[in-house]
């Protein structure tokens, strides 16, 4: 089971496990990290589930669509390495993943 780190903007550090095939949107949510609000549910269309993936894993991940993009266009601060995680989707190859959360999602 793969275990994912989600950093608040204030260094608190959560570790959550994660199923595979469930997206990182998920499983932040279901183990109650802040940051995620999610407002959408996971359909793409609000924002509210913006990341930044850790500099370490930033070539590791798989690129976002073309909507996932579109949308982020919306979302807070984009950076090269922002990423929607209702749209990232987990695998074993993502055990260890390093997100940093947004300060605007509190
Ligand atoms: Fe709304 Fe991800 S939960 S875009």
């Amino acid at each position: 089971m793969p275990i994912l780190t989600l950093i608040e903007h204030n260094g608190t550090a959560h570790q959550v496990k994660a199923d595979v095939g469930q997206s990182v949107m998920q499983a932040a949510t279901f183990a109650a990290v802040p940051g995620i609000q999610a407002d959408c549910g996971g359909a793409c269309s609000c924002g509210t589930c913006h990341a930044y993936i850790d500099v370490a894993w930033q070539d590791r991940v798989p690129q976002a669509d073309e909507s996932e993009s579109d949308m982020l266009d919306y979302a807070f601060e984009r950076r090269d390495n922002s990423r929607l995680t209702c749209q990232l989707i987990v695998s074993e190859n993502l055990d260890g993943l390093v997100l940093h959360l947004p300060a605007s999602q509190y």
